[in-house]
């Protein structure tokens, strides 16, 4: 059985939209009618006017989609692909902090569950934190920032805005240590360093720019000519490589083993069977559509000034 054929004539027999992150096995890449990061997707699946999504990356970006357009079947390529950053904390965290810190705003990075959004003020991706959490307004003294300790402290330096950080970080990111970005500048001295901002600290601030995965590949289509070390999962090379081949990693062993669950023959099954389908209570999907929903109208309104 091929695969691909089979995966395709079932799309278009079921009306489906396949969404897929950067991180996801370069054969997964190329069958997904969309490819983007966090917010790029998020949007996305907003928009969808196919009868199904199927997601093709980790848990909360399904239900990112499902809470974003809940008329749509939703299904998750596998629903064994979390995301470990997205379970360091959970509501209850939220509401403890709440009755700790009074006039408390609460950001959450977008890597997080349903049920964490739901006690959430507004959502950021890497894409948007900076612009999102520098125009919170001043009246809110206390700001808590959950999970990514290592996006949150990113945040921080670069918008000089105080925030009450949560203990969690992407395990795959956290491990890039700095000592790669050296051995990268010994042997190509003029190499642009990118890096994820869930990276360590050490290493965002040794990187030449930090930014989100699409933004990357963004970057390697207007550079061309450049030689490119890159600080996220390996994954986001494939699509790098489609406008600059002078893209290397600055370390082979950043892998998410959970994007990784998406492979093909789980696609085909999920779209064969329409299991993993996404399911929130009403509760949870009208809560925590608040905060991503002005997360997407803060960014779309800055995009189009
Ligand atoms: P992006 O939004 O930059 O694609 O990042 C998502 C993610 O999970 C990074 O680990
Ligand atoms: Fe989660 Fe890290 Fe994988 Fe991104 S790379 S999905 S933050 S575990």
């Amino acid at each position: 059985m091929n695969l691909i054929n089979e995966i395709n004539k079932l799309k278009k027999e079921k009306d489906v939209l396949i969404l897929g992150h950067y991180y996801l096995d370069p054969k997964v890449q190329d069958i997904a009618d969309y490819l983007g990061d966090s917010y790029g997707l998020a949007k996305k699946a907003m928009d969808c006017k196919e009868k199904i999504i199927l997601f093709a990356g980790v848990v909360f970006m399904a239900e990112t989609a499902k809470i974003l357009n809940p008329s749509k079947k939703v299904l998750a390529v596998t629903m064994d692909a979390g995301c470990p950053m997205a379970d360091m904390i959970n509501s209850n965290d939220i509401i403890a902090m709440r009755e700790k810190y009074k006039n408390l705003y609460v950001v959450s990075y977008v890597n997080s569950t349903a049920d964490v959004k739901t006690q959430s003020d507004i959502c950021v991706t890497s894409r948007n934190a900076l612009d999102i959490v520098r125009d919170i307004p001043s009246k809110y003294k206390n700001i808590l920032f959950v999970p990514d300790k290592n996006l949150g402290s990113y945040i921080i330096k670069k918008t000089d805005r105080n925030m009450i950080l949560w203990d969690g970080f992407c395990c795959v990111h956290n491990d890039i240590s700095a000592d790669t970005i050296k051995k990268a500048k010994e042997k190509y001295k003029d190499s642009v360093i990118i890096v994820h901002p869930e990276c360590n600290s050490k290493v965002v601030e040794k990187c030449d720019f930090a930014m989100s995965t699409s933004q990357m590949v963004d970057y390697a289509s207007k550079n061309t000519d450049k030689t490119i070390f890159v600080g996220t999962e390996t994954g986001v090379l494939h699509s790098m490589k489609k406008y600059n081949s002078k893209v290397y990693s600055l370390s082979e062993k950043t892998i998410c083993k959970n994007m990784k669950k998406n492979t093909l023959e789980e696609i085909y099954n999920t779209l064969d069977k329409e299991v993993n389908e996404i399911v929130l209570s009403n509760e949870v999907l009208k809560k925590a559509y608040i905060p991503i929903k002005r997360m997407i109208d803060y960014t779309e309104k800055r995009n189009s000034q």
